[in-house]
């Protein structure tokens, strides 16, 4: 990575913004990376505003590495008064753009964040159980995991 986007990154997750649960979000996606097993969640809470019902905060929760956090800090952001659509249309990309052109190997972490913000705001089917107040993204993570074992004789 370059000595640029190294200090913009750190710049970044020294004081990131919107991180935490936001308890009366209207949406919240959560998506996992295959290339790193990374996890991402991310709240949305809307407001109208001049006729048009726009994104009025965003936060994240992550399990991820510092570029994520970083994309996640800006795009939470950057989102804010854009409609559900207007957001849905950003690529990782466009996401991530406030810290320039991420490695190839980095691109992955974008996409978490891109992947988060399309599952929270993609419209849900209509028997869909509406978002839960919890467990939080960490309870999941640390909850006790069942493993079944069975012998052969
Ligand atoms: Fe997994 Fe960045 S390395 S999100």
């Amino acid at each position: 990575m370059s000595d640029d986007l190294e200090s913009r990154i750190q710049a970044a997750i020294a004081n990131p913004s919107n991180v935490g649960e936001l308890a009366d979000a209207d949406a919240v996606g959560t998506v996992g990376s295959p290339d790193c097993g990374d996890m991402l969640r991310m709240w949305v809470k809307f407001k109208e505003e001049n006729g048009r019902k726009v994104i009025d905060k965003a936060t994240f929760q992550t399990f991820g590495c510092q570029t994520a956090i970083a994309v996640a800090s800006m795009a939470t952001d950057l989102i804010r008064g854009k409609t559900a659509a207007e957001a849905l249309a950003m690529s990782g990309e466009e996401l991530s753009a406030p810290l320039g052109p991420l490695p190839p190997m980095k691109i992955h972490c974008a996409q978490l964040v891109e992947g988060a913000l399309k599952d929270a705001l993609n419209p849900q089917p209509a028997s869909a159980p509406a978002p839960a107040a919890g467990p939080t993204l960490f309870d999941q993570l640390t909850a006790p995991k069942t493993v079944k074992i069975t012998l052969q004789p």
